[in-house]
């Protein structure tokens, strides 16, 4: 199945690395391009100040305006062989005095720039070229030029050919090494997620009917164990829901199959032949009690079904706890009495608790402790409040729970004596029905039973 609209893994993955090598390069780029650049700078800042400290000298030497062709000439000589070197002098009033040929100088620039910032590097372009150059006022000898301008300038469309040519290389090298660093990654960025798609084919496996498949988690790389480890553990959860969900349906059906064929029985057999009144209303009676037991059973289940769902909400009030188990006692006093059971309660505490929810966990637990109580005992029931919780305890001697069954107790349609299945004694939902109302007041219940020795204990919390 194909999930579009989704970003892909993949995808962002290698846009990530394209991005970060294009940054990285062009980051190296712009470094690389300056330096070279202030190299040149340098280079030419050398070639230039050298020029102007001889310009100075010359004009220092000599002292009239005679001097100044053969300061003109010394400049030419020394200007021999330097290609794309110019220089002028010019006096106070612009008048030039030394020019090499053709001059490409802006002259309010070399003013500004000589009375402001002398020597400070500068370009400019003059008739298409490029220039850099640096200005100065210096004092001569010549008294009719107690001041001059000189200026000396460099021709650098080479170094400015050389930066071009070397921009247009990165540019190349950066799209070209993009591309590359594009596949690189897109190739890295599926390998490091083949084990993702071997999970997913796994996953495929799993169905209804085979809950128990588990994914390999030594197998995996470590990123990836703990989610195979977290989903193995949810298959197990599903496994064990689907398992009881199985368990329960099939139960419901066992357990609605008999007291239905019995009606169906009973109902044939009457009506095989005419009978009496009597006799037809002793069958309809007989007839109603079974269904008000199913009718118990089906709304004993719903109410499971509805806990399980996290639907049950106790309505919460203050409920005295003693007061509560000695109405139950109260109820059961005639059932007690006749199996000479003595009833007794010690201590008290108060819980905020759904009172009729709390009352029925509690009658479940007294109906067991009276069902199974040999003859002539104690049925116990304790109450202690500790500062956080309210423990109920519920002693009775009789039946002993096989340790094995201490934990079944609380399931479904779970009886420990089989043999006593569908008999009039109870559908084996009233400890699920005890437990699911105390884990919707978020308490916990248990069972101990030993020596013929049984005791419930529910522990609910003060503060809900
Ligand atoms: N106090 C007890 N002493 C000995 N066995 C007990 C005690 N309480 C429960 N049991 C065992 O646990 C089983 C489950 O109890 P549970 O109350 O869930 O079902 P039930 O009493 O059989 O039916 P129901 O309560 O729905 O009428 C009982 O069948 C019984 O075997
Ligand atoms: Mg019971």
């Amino acid at each position: 199945m194909r999930l579009s609209g989704k970003t892909s893994i993949t995808r962002r993955l290698t846009l990530l690395f394209v991005t970060a090598s294009s940054v990285v390069l062009l980051a190296l780029g712009f470094v690389v391009a300056s330096s070279v650049e202030q190299h040149f700078e340098q280079q030419d800042m050398e070639v230039l100040t050298g020029k102007m400290e001889l310009a100075r000298y010359a004009l220092q030497t000599y002292k009239s305006q005679d001097d100044l062709a053969r300061i003109s000439r010394v400049i030419s000589d020394s200007l021999v062989g330097h290609h794309g070197l110019e220089l002028i002098i010019y006096g106070t009033d612009h008048e030039l005095m030394f020019t090499t040929p053709k001059p490409h100088f802006p002259f309010d620039l070399m003013a500004t720039q000589a009375a402001n910032s002398p020597y400070r590097p500068m370009t400019w372009e003059l008739g298409g070229q490029s220039y850099r150059g640096i200005a100065a006022e210096l004092p001569s000898g010549i008294s009719a030029h107690s001041k001059v301008v000189v200026a000396v300038a460099l021709d650098i469309a080479h170094h400015q050919a050389f930066m071009r040519s070397f921009l247009q290389t990165l540019w190349v090298f950066v799209a070209g090494a993009a591309v590359l660093t594009g596949v690189l990654g897109w190739v890295a960025a599926r390998r490091g997620l083949a084990p993702l798609r071997a999970m997913r084919e796994q996953t495929l496996v799993v169905t209804a009917q085979q809950l128990s498949h588990r994914l390999p988690v030594e197998s995996v790389p470590l990123e990836l164990a703990e989610l195979a480890q977290s989903l193995n553990d949810m298959l197990a959860r599903l496994e064990e829901a689907f398992r009881r969900l199985s368990e329960f349906s099939s139960d419901i059906a066992h357990e609605l199959r008999t007291p239905v064929s019995n009606l169906m029985t009973q109902t044939q057999v009457a009506l095989s032949r005419a009978r009496g009144a009597d006799e037809y209303r002793g069958i309809l009676e007989s007839n109603a009690e079974e269904f008000e037991r199913m009718a118990r059973m089906i709304a004993d289940m719903l109410l499971l079904a509805k806990a399980e769902n996290g639907l049950v909400v106790p309505s919460r009030q203050v409920v005295h706890l003693a007061a509560e188990v000695q109405t139950l006692f109260d109820y059961y006093d005639a059932v007690a009495e006749e199996k000479q059971l003595q009833l007794r309660l010690e201590g008290d505490g108060a819980v905020s608790a759904d009172r009729l929810m709390l009352r029925r966990a509690l009658g479940n637990l007294l109906s067991n402790a009276v069902r199974h109580s040999t003859v002539n005992t104690t049925i116990q029931v304790n109450i202690r409040s500790s500062a956080d919780a309210i423990s109920i305890a519920m002693k009775n001697t009789g039946d002993t729970i096989p340790a094995e069954y201490l934990d079944r107790v609380f399931d479904r349609f779970f009886r420990v004596d089989p043999s006593r299945q569908r008999s009039s004694e109870g559908t084996g939902l009233g400890l699920a029905i005890t437990k699911s109302i105390v884990l919707a007041h978020a308490g916990t219940i248990a069972a101990g039973s030993a020596d013929g020795v049984t005791t419930f204990s529910i522990s609910l919390p003060r503060v809900a």
